[in-house]
């Protein structure tokens, strides 16, 4: 057998046949869903599938390629069950990655995961920067055998199937002299959840999908079929490759809607001595509001915080339906934005102002769990208080280095000494275990929750021993 690099690729690194699904780009989505493909298994119990993440050829796509291929998880990763995946797959010997197109060639389904980001143009409408997808859809037109089914998991603005990605794959069709629907296509996005579920939130969970003709449905639906426990979590099928995409850019807008909705009521708590969290649970209690979001420091991630914007740029770029407007998802994105800093603003009026104030800030990832800090309220929060004058010492039990700040952050909690604030910005559990009044010693900062990190025992322990306790959405002292 050849010598295996992540530079050339070829289907006999596999000591058993099987078919080959591919799946292109291998972030915190594709590397996840590697696992899950390299875990499904054939009826006899042996793997159903021989997996190759494929990268691009850069520095990042090279390491994550590499780790993947030696057997282990790109990311930090509390969910257990995703490397014991990987790593029993790597034993079992049907999970590669390489940077080498050629891995396509072999391919039965290519599951693309790569990015898709979107700003804003010159007139200030959402833009989406669609270069870099189209350019993954036309190296599996170029490379992928006539029959193979693409499976797009990128989160796209709708239309992006019908009017990029197919035109893109009979594009390349048509130049290597094949059917311009010799590939078939097909949408299904992921709700996959990074976190102690991050396995299951594929495996175990509701699936959308749509395909481009009947035939891509069908062959995606079995492909599904194959990898999500769909007897539990049955499939449900759309009528175009556009609703499903809406279907996905609409569920997650209604999130960020929802949790923009409950900032005006947060700040009313603050100001009126309410308890918003004791006033969610009782709304909570009817089912048809089980779902009402509560505050917090701010919304971060690749999707919250971009998705919302995907509507108007789909029907603007790809559906000819004119310059529509989207007001809610709008205002939420700003609203969103802006929560770290009305955060900020609240401590700044507790401390008396935040020039050469000592502020230590706990949790810089965006949610729990996870080491992923982008577009993380955190940094909104770093930057501004630093801009007021406020040193910040960090801390996070899941990040090491700090990219977006060029920071590498201490495994240890910093020295309390001096400090003017503790700031709880993550609920970690590592957090909501610690024993803050310990850590803490003879140093009496105000601790600030800023995401419901403290029990009510917890804030009352903490008074009683001397300190301020102070938590957004509550009133003062609550
Ligand atoms: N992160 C989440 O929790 C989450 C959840 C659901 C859906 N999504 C969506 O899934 C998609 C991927 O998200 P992510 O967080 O994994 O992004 P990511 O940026 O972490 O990963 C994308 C990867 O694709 C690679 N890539 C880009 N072009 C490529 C190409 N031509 N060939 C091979 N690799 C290529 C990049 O190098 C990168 O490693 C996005 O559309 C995102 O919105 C993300």
């Amino acid at each position: 057998m050849k010598e295996f690099t992540t530079k050339s690729f070829s289907d006999t690194q596999f000591a058993v046949e099987r078919d080959v699904v591919c799946i292109q780009g291998l972030g915190f989505v594709g590397a996840a869903m590697a696992a899950a493909v390299s875990a499904a298994c054939a009826a006899d119990g042996q793997p159903r599938f021989n997996v190759v993440g494929v990268e691009l050829n850069t520095p990042t796509g090279r390491v994550r390629a590499d780790r993947l291929d030696a057997g282990h998880f790109p990311f930090a990763c509390p969910d257990p069950k995703i490397s014991h995946a990987i790593e029993t797959a790597h034993i079992a010997g049907n999970l590669r990655a390489t940077t080498d197109v050629a891995a396509f060639r072999n391919a039965k389904i290519a599951v693309v995961d790569v990015h898709l980001d979107v700003g804003l143009d010159a007139s200030g409408r959402p833009s989406a920067s669609i270069n870099g997808f189209e350019r993954a859809i036309r190296i599996l037109g170029q490379e992928l055998s006539p029959g193979a089914l693409v499976m797009v998991e990128t989160t796209v603005p709708p239309g992006t199937c019908a009017h990029v990605a197919a035109p893109a794959l009979a594009d390349e069709l048509r130049r290597r002299g094949l059917p311009a629907d010799a590939i078939l296509l097909a949408h299904s996005y992921e709700r996959v959840m990074p976190g102690p579920n991050y396995f299951d939130s594929i495996v175990n969970f509701w699936r959308v999908y749509a395909g481009h003709t009947l035939e891509a449905a069908d062959a995606c639906a079995q492909f599904l079929n194959a990898v999500v426990n769909t007897k539990q979590y049955p499939l449900r099928r759309l009528g175009s490759t556009t609703a499903s995409e809406t279907a996905k850019v609409l569920e997650n807008s209604y999130r960020a809607v929802n949790i923009a909705f409950i900032e005006e009521w947060a700040r009313f708590a603050e100001a009126t001595d309410v308890d918003l969290f004791e006033v969610i649970d009782a709304i909570r209690d009817r089912p048809t509001h089980a779902n009402i979001r509560q505050p917090g420091f701010g919304v971060g991630g690749y999707c919250l915080t971009k998705d919302p914007l995907f509507a108007a740029a789909g029907s603007q770029q790809f559906l000819n339906s004119g310059a529509l407007d989207f007001p809610f998802c709008e205002a939420a994105m700003a609203i969103n934005r802006r929560m770290p800093v009305v955060n900020l603003d609240r401590i700044e009026a507790l401390l008396g102002g935040l020039a050469g104030k000592s502020v230590i800030l706990l949790g810089i990832a965006y949610r729990s769990e996870v080491d992923d800090t982008r577009y993380g309220p955190a940094e909104i929060f770093y930057r501004e208080a630093e801009r007021r004058g406020a040193r910040l010492l960090c801390h996070d039990p899941h990040v090491r280095h700090w990219s977006e700040l060029g920071m590498q952050i201490p495994a240890e909690l910093p020295d309390p000494s001096g400090a003017d604030a503790v700031v709880l910005a993550v609920p970690h559990r590592a957090y909501r275990q610690l024993d803050l009044q310990a850590w803490l010693g003879s140093s009496r900062p105000l601790v600030y929750d800023a995401d419901s990190v403290l029990d009510a025992t917890t804030r009352a322990r903490l008074r009683a021993a001397g300190f301020a306790v102070e938590s957004t959405g509550r009133g003062m002292g609550l």
